[in-house]
């Protein structure tokens, strides 16, 4: 291949590459590695242009050897850095002319963007780490309880009880845990297949209601349902109609009730409104909106941008007392994703918060 074919080659490349001659000169680049590196790279030493150790010694050892090799290289930026996996591979000397020893072999380096993929490695250890140790607690909990079962309080049939209503308590935890777990990953898999059922949400929100009243009434709260104009399932005008999943849609307001409730604390009201308005930039046409209010203290705004986040918790203490898991939220997101909506969350300290939704209307 002469020089110029690789260059056209090259320039078809859309990852940064470099071709460097024997004598450690640049000699080709394309539009991705001017772009990465500077427009003045051409004709100067690889050496004074990539500067990172690691990189630098595995190009002279490929230079020297002719073994193909592979290298990192980093660039800081504004977001926290750029990984680059470098591939440096080996050209034939021009022309087929044998080589005069210890002359070094001309190369090319490919750069891979290894950015995303470092961060889903991470994200996945991440995730690994917090369901064992989620799990490790309430396991402990009943291994514990089995051995004072077999030992101390053998023959007490008082702590019998009390330590087997624990160990179900956690053995429960565990249950939702791993439910939660799976809804999440079910969720996630079909996240790009927009449902196409035809959903009433007024519908969908009236059984909402009804399976949270009775434990809200236990609590001494309330959670009523407003219409503002909206939601009659007689008149078709007035129904809120979205293409939808109904047990998805049901379980993203069953989640957020719930929190309202939970978090919102005992004989706070809890109200959940139901709207249809005029779409915004992000999300155009007709939409319906569907608030959950409650009059709880609140969530500081730096903690706001993180509550999607699977296992984030504000109080992760006060969470797990009242069986969080600390799910609820990132299947809601999930499945408002699926549904190309929109979640929205104000909250003012000591006044309460408001989770919205908002669903393209069919
Ligand atoms: N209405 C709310 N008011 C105040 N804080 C809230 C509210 N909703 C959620 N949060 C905070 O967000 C965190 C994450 O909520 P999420 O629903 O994801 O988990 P959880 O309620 O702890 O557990 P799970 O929903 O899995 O039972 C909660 O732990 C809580 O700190
Ligand atoms: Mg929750």
């Amino acid at each position: 291949m002469t020089e110029s074919q690789l260059t056209t080659v090259m320039e078809a490349v859309p990852e940064p590459m470099l071709h460097i001659d024997g004598q450690g000169t640049i000699q080709a680049t394309n539009a991705a590695a001017r772009a990465l590196l500077g427009e003045w790279i051409l004709g100067r030493s690889y050496a004074a242009v990539l500067r990172q150790p690691g990189l630098l010694g595995r190009i002279e050892a490929v230079q020297a050897e002719g073994q193909a090799g592979e290298a990192r290289f980093e660039l800081a930026d504004s977001a926290g850095g750029i990984q680059f996996r470098v591939r440096i591979s080996v050209l034939p000397e021009q022309g087929g002319r044998d080589r005069t020893s210890g002359a070094r072999w001309p190369i090319l380096l490919h750069f891979t963007d290894i950015t995303h993929l470092r961060e889903a490695e991470e994200m996945r250890r991440d995730f690994v780490a917090n369901v064992s140790h989620e799990l490790r607690t309430p396991l402990t909990a009943v291994l514990g309880f089995i051995e004072t079962l077999r030992g101390p309080a053998k023959e007490d049939a008082a702590a019998r009880d009390r330590f087997l209503s624990i160990m179900e308590d956690e053995a429960r935890r565990m249950n939702r845990l791993v439910s939660d777990l799976l809804s999440l990953s079910r969720v996630e898999a079909a996240e790009r297949m927009r449902p196409s059922d035809i959903v009433d949400l007024g519908a969908v929100l009236d059984g909402v209601i009804a399976a949270m009243r009775p434990a809200a009434e236990e609590n001494g709260n309330t959670v009523e349902l407003l219409r503002d104009g909206l939601a009659r399932p007689d008149d078709d005008r007035l129904r809120a109609l979205i293409h939808g999943d109904r047990d998805q849609l049901m379980q993203v307001f069953l989640n957020l009730t719930e929190n309202a409730l939970k978090y919102g604390g005992p004989n706070k009201p809890v109200t959940v409104r139901i709207l249809r308005e005029e779409g915004s930039a992000s999300l155009k046409g007709p939409v319906i909106r569907v608030d959950v209010i409650d009059r709880g203290d609140g969530i500081d705004a730096q903690h706001i941008p993180r509550l999607t986040e699977r296992f984030y918790r504000v109080d992760t203490h006060r969470s797990r007392a009242m069986g969080g898991t600390g799910l609820g939220l990132a299947i809601v997101k999930h499945i408002v994703n699926r549904h190309r909506g929109r979640l929205r969350i104000a909250s003012e300290k000591g006044r309460g918060s408001t989770f919205s939704v908002l669903f393209p209307e069919a």
